[in-house]
């Protein structure tokens, strides 16, 4: 038994001694494979990819990375609602001031982004959209479309769209053409419907907070779209003025797609819209 025992392993004795490191390779693949198990590496890469990825249903339910959830559709239904919009940012020196007073009054917001200045503060427009704030395109150079041709309308909506859906990782829903400006190139072109305003503060123009207060409070209906611009600093503190009193009017704050899913809108590309009345 014990002859035929050697004999058995004589060719493991041969092997060692030709290679005497292959023992700790095999142990070292062998050491792998186990890491590799054990840390999940066979699932495939599209599945955690899946999970990974927030989920955007009609821009009703992002779900913010590290900030709150965006309220329910339901929440809304019977409410008086106004969609405050703001446009020609982001600003490294005012948008995330007017971050931090949205986040701590809980105010969700649109921003209509220009391209170009996405692209430089593309960590202001991510965090736009991960604390639960609608990030669409007000095109990537703001030019007067309505005066363009339509391959010329057509390569900026493109440039802005690509350029802002990289950053946020959401499709562009809406575009909001600099100056309300809007000709048959811009409605063939835009591939989605057209977010225009019903109260226009003139924020650009006052530069005073008082003022735009004033504008929004005398002007303001359920289902208005409210016209601002990020970029100024006294527009910033004119929403820290206004939102406490809008809310003792009864006002909720919603985004301009979410505003126009609970009125029942269904917006088609090309055309504008400006308010949702009940
Ligand atoms: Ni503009």
């Amino acid at each position: 038994m014990s002859g035929s025992g050697k004999e058995r392993y004589s060719w493991y004795k041969r092997l060692n001694a030709r290679w005497p490191w292959l023992k700790i390779g095999l142990m070292f693949v062998l050491l792998i494979l186990v890491a590799g198990i054990s840390n999940g590496w066979w699932i495939p890469r599209a599945g955690l990819n899946e999970e990974r990825t927030p989920k955007v249903i009609a821009g009703l339910t992002v779900e913010a990375a590290d900030g709150p959830p965006r309220a329910k559709r339901e929440n809304y239904v019977g409410k008086k609602l106004v969609a405050l919009t703001f446009d020609d940012g982001p600003s490294g020196a005012t948008t995330p001031k007017l971050l931090d007073i949205l986040k701590e009054k809980q105010v969700f917001v649109t921003f209509f982004v220009l391209g170009k200045n996405a692209e430089a503060n593309p960590e202001i427009v991510k965090r736009e959209a991960r604390e639960g704030h609608e990030v669409e395109s007000h095109t990537m150079y703001h030019q007067k479309l309505g005066k363009m041709t339509d391959s010329a309308v057509a390569k900026d909506i493109n440039e802005a769209n690509s350029v802002i859906t990289e950053i946020t990782g959401n499709e562009i829903n809406l575009i909001r053409p600099p100056y309300g400006m809007i000709n048959q190139a811009v409605r063939n072109q835009a591939k989605v419907p057209l977010a225009l305003w019903t109260v226009d503060t003139l924020d650009w123009q006052s530069r005073n907070a008082s003022a735009v207060k004033r504008e929004i409070m005398s002007s303001v209906f359920d289902g208005a779209v409210v016209l601002m611009h990020d970029i100024y600093e006294s527009t910033v503190e004119a929403v820290r003025i206004s939102v406490d009193e809008l809310r003792e009017e009864g006002y909720e704050f919603v985004t301009f797609s979410d505003l126009a899913k609970i009125r029942d809108a269904e917006m088609q590309n090309g055309v504008a819209y400006g308010s949702f009345r009940p």
